[in-house]
């Protein structure tokens, strides 16, 4: 089985322009309240239209709790950047080094070891398309690279296509599936991976631009 192939929209004909990225850090523990509210925020954003308003509710308060997501920012198998902008926290990501983290049925799908997993890279709506989300992905794969991975892997719905987009032009490829629940509800999505020894170039200029 393979991912249905993502068609382009029409903004893709869209001229460039919009906001300068604000600039990514690593996130610190006093970041914990914000980054919870800005998860929570964001992750409907990449739920299908089929997940209820109910099983989006019961996910947050569960996955986003400040006291959980506090966790990640002392976890050492855990790497979280933020995108810091002035008016507040912009977009994050997540990359996991937990083998804790991986459901026993991914191992055989990925190719590359050892690997980590990009969990999270969500980006609030009015910051899409200006860049902060390649710089986003660049913090991510360097700190995999740092550890010394040689894949990073993900999971997406397969109907979030401007996600997959993202990923696909980060050089991420499909290579299986994986069952991810959202509010008592299991839902499939495509299982992605790429190798972090080779750069890829992206379209945008500036840091992420370089190749990541
Ligand atoms: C995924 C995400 C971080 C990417 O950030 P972004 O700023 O939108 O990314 P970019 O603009 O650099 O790239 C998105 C690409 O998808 C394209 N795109 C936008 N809408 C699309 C659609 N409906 N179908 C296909 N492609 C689409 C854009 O044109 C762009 O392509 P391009 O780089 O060739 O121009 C951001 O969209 C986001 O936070 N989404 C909501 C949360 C989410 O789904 N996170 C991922 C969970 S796995």
């Amino acid at each position: 089985m393979v991912c249905p192939p993502v068609v382009p929209p029409l903004s893709w004909l869209d001229p460039p322009g919009g906001p300068e990225p604000p600039p990514v850090e690593r996130a610190v523990p006093g970041d914990a309240w914000a980054l919870a509210e800005l998860a929570a925020a964001t992750f409907p954003l990449s739920c299908p239209p089929e997940v209820q308003p109910e099983e989006i509710a019961y996910h947050v308060a569960h996955q986003f709790h400040p006291t959980r997501v506090a966790g990640w920012l002392t976890d050492p198998l855990v790497v979280v950047h933020v995108g810091r902008a002035e008016t507040g926290l912009a977009g994050y990501s997540r990359l996991s080094f937990d083998p804790a983290e991986v459901e026993p049925a991914i191992w055989p799908q990925l190719t590359l070891r050892p690997t980590c997993q990009l969990s999270k890279c969500y980006v609030r709506p009015e910051w899409q398309g200006s860049g902060l989300a390649d710089q986003l992905m660049a913090a991510a794969l360097t700190a995999g690279r740092q550890r010394s991975a040689r894949g990073a892997w993900l999971g997406v719905n397969p109907a979030n296509l401007q996600a997959r987009t993202f990923y696909g032009r980060h050089g991420f490829r499909d290579v299986g599936w994986r069952h991810f629940e959202v509010g008592g509800r299991l839902f499939t999505d495509c299982l992605m991976e790429r190798a972090l020894a080779e750069p890829v170039v992206v379209r945008r200029p500036g840091p992420a631009g370089s190749g990541v």
